[in-house]
């Protein structure tokens, strides 16, 4: 099976862009640790393993087809942030950013009548919409809650649940 060569351009741009959110969320998960927000860290540590896995997909999906998929170098993420609401807020526009790609892709696939890379790449939008929610549901919660050092450390928990929440589910 053959696939246009702005598709596998933009398969291969895929990657990067989920390696290097792999990379942030896992500077955001150790800046959390170090700064004290367990749950914050378990819950960017996990976020960072579910993008690796997001890159293997399509790393195997290129492979796959008999196309060699390119691994990239990737950028130092930013490593030094102010608060656990300005990393959240910062997550989000990192996942609206993989939406717009996605749905470029998907763009790709229907204008070259790819229907293959058309449903692989269904469980990535259904996927965008359930990460773009998470964020903006955890962003919420300092309005909800407030920002106070009682509330960020409820919000802290409230992070550390959802991180489990995911392992639970990648185990599944
Ligand atoms: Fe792989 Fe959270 O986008």
């Amino acid at each position: 099976m053959k696939i246009s060569k702005i598709m596998q351009k933009a398969l291969n741009d895929q990657i990067t862009l989920e390696a290097s959110a792999s990379n942030s969320y896992m500077a955001m998960a150790s800046w959390c640790e170090v700064t004290g927000y367990e749950g914050g860290a378990s819950f960017f540590y996990a976020q960072s393993d579910e993008e690796r896995t997001h890159m293997l997909k399509f790393i195997h999906y290129l492979n796959n087809l008999g196309i060699s998929s390119v691994i990239p170098a990737i950028k130092s993420p930013a490593s030094n942030f102010k608060s656990l609401e300005s990393i959240l807020k910062t997550a989000l526009k990192n996942e609206q950013t993989v939406t717009t790609a996605i749905h470029k892709m998907v763009e790709i696939s229907q204008k070259d009548k790819d229907h293959s890379t058309y449903a692989f790449l269904e469980w990535f939008v259904n996927e965008q919409v359930k990460e773009e929610i998470k964020f903006e549901t955890l962003i919420q919660k300092f309005e909800l809650i407030g920002r106070d050092k009682i509330a960020i450390n409820e919000i802290d928990k409230t992070l550390a649940a959802s991180a489990v929440t995911f392992t639970a589910n990648a185990a599944g």
